[in-house]
């Protein structure tokens, strides 16, 4: 795609390793100089900064389509990824499927399974008194609730490997698809194991489900369960590694959590704000619009730019500040708005406050022992190590 002559403009380059290492401070100088900006990187995007651009395009399925995808530049997946990558009707009804799966009340029957997965993660970890918590913790829980949730939990390891390979390929065309290929053929596997068989986890209960009658077709499933455990993997653990990097550096934050528990929320939101796990989702313009005074064309890439938007200082006053007491600071674009918000915002909020909790009841003078590294993809963003130290204990 060409860039015409008038076009506002800043160099994103979202496949640049070293953005990442700079990835606020970039994202606040291109809301200030160009918040509507054309890059022609990722083979061209349109990037929305401003907090009302992204509410507004999120909002207008009509305008900004996700059929087109939703990764800048695309992932490499054979196959639409669902429901996420589906306009109404159809995105609407495979919503509902799971969306009753994944509310606070749901999750509640999975609290013990989960509270195990965190105690068994840091149980060995504990007479050493030294731990990465983003290999040791952050990695291995969120795959394992996934897992756990869907009933593939008897073979976590292989989903866990299988996702990470997928997501760290995003930006090379070649191996993301032999990547992508790789995962479909072990969920393949696993929805074909259920077919048909009155299995009662919850795979089993979406292999065997109709809507309006009729089943729901191979494609869609496989589409709806990767997702699945790709959107539930990279993202949870970006935010644990900064939540907890956050209750340790930020002064005076642990004391106060320590004797306030109702904290909890607001750390794991104003962590989530600050560091968005995923910093950009893509939309395709379908139809021609105007967006402060810059005209996007059909067929043009748009980026939401999740990272800028929770740091618009016409949004939230000193944005980069990490303020608890911030009013409405739940309200941040981390888990998208609109129609297509993340179905698992409530899972991965219950992830995250049993971590901080674990870590507050056994771990409370944990602190940083080494140097935390920085790290992501083209839309991703978080800490790639964490080490630590604490009291060793034997429990
Ligand atoms: C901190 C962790 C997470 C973050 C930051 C996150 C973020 C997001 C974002 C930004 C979107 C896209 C919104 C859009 O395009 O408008 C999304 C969609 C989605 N996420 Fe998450 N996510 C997280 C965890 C999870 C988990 C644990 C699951 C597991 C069920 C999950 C499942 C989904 C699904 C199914 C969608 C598609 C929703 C739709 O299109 O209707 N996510 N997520």
């Amino acid at each position: 795609m060409t860039q015409a002559p008038d076009r506002p403009a800043f160099p994103l380059d979202n496949t640049d390793p070293a953005l990442l290492q700079r990835l606020p401070e970039t994202l606040a100088e291109m809301q200030g100089r160009c918040p509507v900006a054309w890059s022609d990187a990722s083979g061209g995007f349109w990037a929305l900064t401003k907090y009302d651009d992204v509410v507004t395009a999120s909002n207008d399925w009509q305008t900004y389509t996700v059929t087109k995808g939703i990764m800048i530049p695309p992932t490499g997946a054979s196959m639409p990824v669902i429901p996420a990558e589906l306009d109404p009707p159809r995105h609407t009804s495979l919503r509902k499927l799971v969306l009753a799966d994944f509310t606070d009340k749901a999750l509640q029957r999975w609290r013990p399974g989960l509270e195990k997965i965190v105690d068994e993660a840091f149980a060995p970890l504990l007479p050493a008194g030294r731990a990465d918590l983003v290999r040791d913790i952050a990695h291995p829980v969120p795959v394992l609730a996934i897992s756990l949730i869907l009933g593939i939990d008897s073979d976590w390891r292989r989903v866990r490997e299988l996702a990470a390979n997928f997501i760290q390929a995003t930006g090379q065309p070649e191996l993301a698809r032999q990547r992508a290929k790789e995962l479909e053929a072990f969920l393949e596997d696993e929805i074909d194991a259920r077919r048909g068989r009155p299995v009662t986890d919850l795979l089993g209960s979406y292999v065997n489900a109709t809507i309006d009658g009729k089943p729901i077709p191979p494609t869609e499933l496989l589409g709806l369960v990767q997702l699945m455990v790709v959107a539930g993997h990279e993202t949870t653990v970006n935010g644990m590694g900064t939540m907890i990097y956050r209750l340790v550096t930020e002064p005076g934050l642990r004391e106060r959590v320590l004797a306030d528990r109702s904290l909890v929320g607001p750390v794991i939101d104003e962590t989530l704000r600050l560091h968005p796990p995923v910093w950009n989702m893509g939309r395709t313009v379908a139809q021609e619009t105007e967006v402060r005074g810059a005209t996007l064309c059909p067929g043009e890439k748009v980026m939401l730019v999740y990272g800028a938007a929770n740091r618009d200082p016409e949004r939230f006053a000193e944005p980069d500040r990490f303020d608890v007491d911030r009013p409405g600071l739940s309200r941040h674009l981390t888990f998208g708005i609109g129609r297509h918000r993340c179905i698992g915002e409530p899972l991965a909020k219950l992830e995250l406050r049993l971590t901080l909790e674990y870590v507050l009841d056994n771990l409370p003078d944990v602190e940083i022992d080494g140097t935390p590294v920085w790290g992501g993809g083209t839309n991703q963003h978080g800490l790639r190590s964490l080490p630590v130290r604490f009291t060793p204990s034997r429990t």
